[in-house]
Protein backbone atom coordinates (compact mmCIF):
# COMPACT_ATOMS: atom_id res chain seq x y z
CA UNK A 1 0.00 0.00 0.00
CA UNK A 2 3.03 2.50 1.31
CA UNK A 3 4.54 1.44 -2.31
CA UNK A 4 1.35 2.17 -4.17
CA UNK A 5 1.01 5.79 -2.82
CA UNK A 6 4.15 6.39 -3.30
CA UNK A 7 4.31 5.22 -6.67
CA UNK A 8 0.99 7.74 -7.33
CA UNK A 9 3.56 10.29 -5.91
CA UNK A 10 5.88 10.06 -7.68
CA UNK A 11 4.00 9.65 -10.76
CA UNK A 12 2.49 13.22 -10.04
CA UNK A 13 5.52 14.40 -9.78
CA UNK A 14 6.41 13.26 -13.24
CA UNK A 15 3.18 14.97 -14.50
CA UNK A 16 3.63 18.21 -12.65
CA UNK A 17 7.48 18.28 -14.18
CA UNK A 18 6.55 17.16 -17.23
CA UNK A 19 4.28 19.80 -17.54
CA UNK A 20 6.61 22.39 -16.43
CA UNK A 21 9.18 21.35 -18.95
CA UNK A 22 6.16 21.91 -21.48
CA UNK A 23 5.61 25.31 -20.76
CA UNK A 24 9.33 26.20 -20.52
CA UNK A 25 9.46 24.63 -24.19
CA UNK A 26 7.04 27.36 -25.51
CA UNK A 27 8.99 29.89 -23.24
CA UNK A 28 12.31 29.16 -24.74
CA UNK A 29 10.67 29.01 -27.94
CA UNK A 30 9.28 32.56 -27.71
CA UNK A 31 12.79 33.15 -26.15
CA UNK A 32 14.40 32.19 -29.47
CA UNK A 33 12.42 34.11 -31.69
CA UNK A 34 12.96 37.25 -29.87
CA UNK A 35 16.66 36.92 -29.62
CA UNK A 36 16.62 36.17 -33.05
CA UNK A 37 14.82 39.58 -33.82
CA UNK A 38 16.90 41.28 -31.43
CA UNK A 39 20.23 40.12 -33.20
CA UNK A 40 18.23 41.16 -36.11
CA UNK A 41 18.31 44.66 -34.62
CA UNK A 42 21.74 45.02 -33.44
CA UNK A 43 24.28 42.12 -33.98
CA UNK A 44 28.03 43.43 -33.79
CA UNK A 45 28.77 39.86 -33.44
CA UNK A 46 26.56 39.05 -36.64
CA UNK A 47 29.07 36.88 -38.92
CA UNK A 48 26.53 35.68 -41.46
CA UNK A 49 26.79 37.35 -44.85
CA UNK A 50 23.58 38.96 -45.35
CA UNK A 51 23.97 40.45 -41.61
CA UNK A 52 27.45 42.08 -42.75
CA UNK A 53 26.19 43.35 -46.02
CA UNK A 54 22.87 44.50 -44.17
CA UNK A 55 25.44 46.80 -42.02
CA UNK A 56 27.47 47.88 -45.35
CA UNK A 57 24.10 48.70 -47.12
CA UNK A 58 23.16 50.78 -43.33
CA UNK A 59 26.42 52.27 -44.48
CA UNK A 60 26.44 53.13 -48.18
CA UNK A 61 22.47 55.04 -47.55
CA UNK A 62 24.42 56.82 -45.18
CA UNK A 63 26.93 57.94 -47.16
CA UNK A 64 24.78 59.00 -49.71
CA UNK A 65 22.51 60.53 -47.73
CA UNK A 66 23.92 64.17 -48.13
CA UNK A 67 24.32 64.13 -51.71
CA UNK A 68 20.54 63.12 -52.25
CA UNK A 69 19.49 65.94 -50.24
CA UNK A 70 21.98 68.17 -52.08
CA UNK A 71 20.74 66.98 -55.52
CA UNK A 72 24.34 65.71 -56.03
CA UNK A 73 24.10 62.22 -57.11
CA UNK A 74 26.01 60.82 -59.62
CA UNK A 75 27.62 57.16 -60.99
CA UNK A 76 26.19 54.39 -60.52
CA UNK A 77 24.99 51.77 -57.71
CA UNK A 78 28.08 49.75 -56.53
CA UNK A 79 28.25 46.14 -57.20
CA UNK A 80 28.21 44.84 -54.01
CA UNK A 81 24.54 45.49 -53.35
CA UNK A 82 24.01 42.51 -55.77
CA UNK A 83 25.28 40.02 -53.61
CA UNK A 84 21.87 40.58 -51.62
CA UNK A 85 20.82 37.45 -53.54
CA UNK A 86 23.40 34.85 -52.53
CA UNK A 87 24.14 36.21 -48.98
CA UNK A 88 23.76 33.59 -46.79
CA UNK A 89 21.42 34.58 -43.58
CA UNK A 90 21.88 33.78 -39.97
CA UNK A 91 18.77 31.65 -39.84
CA UNK A 92 17.85 29.97 -42.96
CA UNK A 93 14.00 30.39 -42.16
CA UNK A 94 14.68 33.94 -42.07
CA UNK A 95 14.59 34.22 -46.06
CA UNK A 96 11.65 32.82 -48.15
CA UNK A 97 10.25 32.64 -51.44
CA UNK A 98 9.66 36.14 -51.28
CA UNK A 99 13.03 37.53 -50.30
CA UNK A 100 14.48 38.10 -53.94
CA UNK A 101 11.48 40.17 -55.04
CA UNK A 102 11.73 42.21 -52.21
CA UNK A 103 15.39 42.48 -52.80
CA UNK A 104 14.74 43.46 -56.81
CA UNK A 105 12.48 46.06 -55.28
CA UNK A 106 15.18 47.10 -53.37
CA UNK A 107 17.85 46.83 -55.81
CA UNK A 108 15.52 49.15 -58.84
CA UNK A 109 14.63 51.39 -56.30
CA UNK A 110 18.51 52.18 -55.77
CA UNK A 111 19.48 52.18 -59.58
CA UNK A 112 16.47 54.65 -59.61
CA UNK A 113 18.01 57.09 -57.30
CA UNK A 114 21.69 57.34 -59.06
CA UNK A 115 19.38 58.15 -62.07
CA UNK A 116 17.16 60.78 -60.96
CA UNK A 117 17.33 64.52 -61.58
CA UNK A 118 18.06 66.40 -59.02
CA UNK A 119 15.19 67.84 -57.63
CA UNK A 120 13.36 64.29 -57.29
CA UNK A 121 17.07 62.74 -55.69
CA UNK A 122 15.18 62.81 -52.04
CA UNK A 123 11.92 61.14 -52.74
CA UNK A 124 13.37 58.91 -54.92
CA UNK A 125 15.85 58.04 -51.58
CA UNK A 126 12.99 57.66 -49.67
CA UNK A 127 11.30 54.92 -51.96
CA UNK A 128 15.20 53.25 -50.99
CA UNK A 129 14.34 53.70 -47.14
CA UNK A 130 10.42 52.38 -47.71
CA UNK A 131 12.08 49.44 -49.58
CA UNK A 132 14.32 48.41 -46.36
CA UNK A 133 11.48 49.17 -44.46
CA UNK A 134 8.51 47.07 -45.98
CA UNK A 135 11.36 44.25 -45.92
CA UNK A 136 12.23 44.61 -42.40
CA UNK A 137 8.36 44.93 -41.48
CA UNK A 138 8.23 41.40 -43.32
CA UNK A 139 11.50 39.65 -41.94
CA UNK A 140 12.62 41.42 -39.01
CA UNK A 141 11.02 44.40 -37.40
CA UNK A 142 14.68 44.92 -35.20
CA UNK A 143 16.20 47.62 -37.54
CA UNK A 144 13.05 49.30 -38.08
CA UNK A 145 13.55 51.90 -35.20
CA UNK A 146 16.76 52.57 -36.89
CA UNK A 147 15.28 52.54 -40.38
CA UNK A 148 12.94 54.82 -39.77
CA UNK A 149 14.73 57.49 -38.83
CA UNK A 150 16.92 57.27 -42.36
CA UNK A 151 13.82 59.23 -44.29
CA UNK A 152 14.58 62.51 -45.67
CA UNK A 153 12.33 65.01 -44.40
CA UNK A 154 10.40 66.86 -47.10
C1 LIG B 1 15.09 41.98 -49.18
C2 LIG B 1 14.89 42.17 -47.76
C3 LIG B 1 15.69 43.23 -47.04
C4 LIG B 1 15.96 44.51 -47.46
C5 LIG B 1 15.53 45.22 -48.73
C6 LIG B 1 16.73 45.12 -46.40
N1 LIG B 1 16.94 44.23 -45.38
FE1 LIG B 1 18.07 44.54 -43.71
N2 LIG B 1 17.88 42.60 -43.18
C7 LIG B 1 17.10 41.66 -43.84
C8 LIG B 1 17.28 40.35 -43.21
C9 LIG B 1 16.61 39.05 -43.62
C10 LIG B 1 18.19 40.55 -42.13
C11 LIG B 1 18.76 39.51 -41.16
C12 LIG B 1 20.14 39.10 -41.69
C13 LIG B 1 20.85 38.05 -40.84
O1 LIG B 1 20.79 38.16 -39.60
O2 LIG B 1 21.48 37.16 -41.42
C14 LIG B 1 18.52 41.98 -42.13
C15 LIG B 1 19.35 42.59 -41.21
C16 LIG B 1 19.56 43.96 -41.12
C17 LIG B 1 20.30 44.63 -40.07
C18 LIG B 1 20.97 43.95 -38.89
C19 LIG B 1 22.39 43.56 -39.32
C20 LIG B 1 23.15 42.91 -38.20
O3 LIG B 1 24.12 43.52 -37.70
O4 LIG B 1 22.78 41.78 -37.82
C21 LIG B 1 20.28 45.98 -40.34
C22 LIG B 1 20.89 47.10 -39.52
C23 LIG B 1 19.55 46.14 -41.58
N3 LIG B 1 19.13 44.90 -42.02
C24 LIG B 1 19.33 47.37 -42.19
C25 LIG B 1 18.80 47.51 -43.47
C26 LIG B 1 18.79 48.75 -44.22
C27 LIG B 1 19.31 50.08 -43.72
C28 LIG B 1 18.21 48.47 -45.42
C29 LIG B 1 18.00 49.38 -46.59
C30 LIG B 1 19.17 50.12 -47.03
C31 LIG B 1 17.83 47.05 -45.41
N4 LIG B 1 18.21 46.51 -44.21
C32 LIG B 1 17.19 46.42 -46.45
C33 LIG B 1 16.31 41.89 -44.95
C34 LIG B 1 16.32 43.05 -45.72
Amino acid sequence: MVNKIFALILLLFVFIACNQNNNSDTVSTDQAKKDSLANCSINPNGQSELAELMRQMQGHINSIRDAAIAGTMSGDMPEFLNTIYTAKPTDSTMVDSEFDSRADEYLAAVKDLYHRYPESQKIAFNTVISKCQSCHEHYCPGPLVVIKKMYIPL
